[in-house]
């Protein structure tokens, strides 16, 4: 095996459609410059339902394949895992980059199709009701939206990490592996209170990332070693960010910047930068 291939969650739009476009362009430049060692071969791109851009570029290049499945039920990011062993083994690759990009502001107040008549109903009458970041201790009466907020920005991440564990472990190169939190997770930087459950869900995902980091690095010692982070892209012009950024005062990015700046810092990870918490520009954050 000499190929390797990396998974993006979250391809469908926003920063995981401009990071699978950024690392894609890479993976061409480094077959023209004919890179020194593994070159990446395939990008498994996960989504729930393509978007007609990520079809288009699936369409273009047979290195995107598109995986389709759930990150968040039962089963999910297992049967994920084993699409992407079969890929992997289809072509002897050995896979050694991810990214976890998916995640969630805010999740709707019921996500089960039996509840969607009464979730419509309620949303009808007070749009407000779980579709938005609590801002104060009453708001913290949701479950439903708290317990889905998890389920993608906590749990989905660090269950495709576990799925895939094997597979990073498979083979002697070097493993990346990169979720992208955000800066409102760290619980150190917390001087404004609110987003409760996005901050939180982000505050867990990352000591779920730290712990991957130590495990993950026992792991791979004498097998390539392996460097597992938590990123902050910045204040990114998506949708995940359009109802928020009339309040914001810094700069916004465009998802193709933010993307860019954030493969090159995780192509450029050294082993002892594994279980640290970076922003887009290279800063680290504290936990
Ligand atoms: N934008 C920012 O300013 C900002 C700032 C800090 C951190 N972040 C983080 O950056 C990441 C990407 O955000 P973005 O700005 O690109 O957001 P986005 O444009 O809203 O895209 C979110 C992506 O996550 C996927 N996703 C959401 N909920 C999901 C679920 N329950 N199951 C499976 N997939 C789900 C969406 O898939 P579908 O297309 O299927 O809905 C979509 O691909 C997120 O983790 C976010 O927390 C963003």
């Amino acid at each position: 095996m000499t190929g390797t291939a990396a998974v993006i969650t979250g391809a469908s739009r926003g920063i995981g459609l401009a990071l699978t476009r950024a690392r894609l362009s890479r993976s061409r430049q480094e077959l023209h410059l004919g890179h020194e060692g593994s070159r990446l071969e395939k990008l498994f791109a996960v989504c729930r339902n393509p978007s007609s851009e990520l079809l288009g570029l699936a369409a273009s290049t047979p290195r995107v394949q598109i995986v389709q499945g759930s990150l968040t039920s039962a089963t999910g990011p297992a049967d994920l895992a084993t699409a992407i062993r079969q890929g992997c083994a289809a072509d002897g690759l050995m896979l050694s980059e991810l990214y976890n990009i998916a995640g969630s502001a805010c999740a709707p107040f019921f996500c089960h199709m039996d509840c969607l008549y009464v979730s419509i109903c309620l949303i009808l009458r007070e749009p407000k009701l779980g579709v938005e970041p609590e801002r104060r201790l009453e708001d913290m009466a949701n479950l439903d939206g708290m317990l889905n907020t998890f389920a993608i920005n906590s749990f989905a991440p660090i269950r495709l990490i576990g799925a895939l564990a094997p597979q990073f472990c498979s083979h002697d190169q070097m493993v990346r592996v990169a979720s992208w939190s955000a800066r409102v997770g760290s619980i150190t930087d917390n001087r404004l209170g609110g987003w409760y459950s996005y901050r939180a869900s982000k505050a867990a995902q990352n000591s779920f990332t730290k712990s991957a980091a130590i495990e993950l690095q026992r792991r791979k010692q004498r097998k390539g070693g392996a460097a597992v982070v938590a990123v902050h892209p910045g204040t990114v012009d998506t949708a995940l960010s359009a109802p928020f950024q009339r309040n914001v005062k810094h700069e916004i990015l465009r998802p193709e910047a933010s993307a860019q700046m954030l493969m090159d810092l995780i192509l450029h990870l050294q082993l002892e930068d594994n279980g640290k918490f970076f922003a887009y520009d290279g800063t680290e954050i504290p936990w």
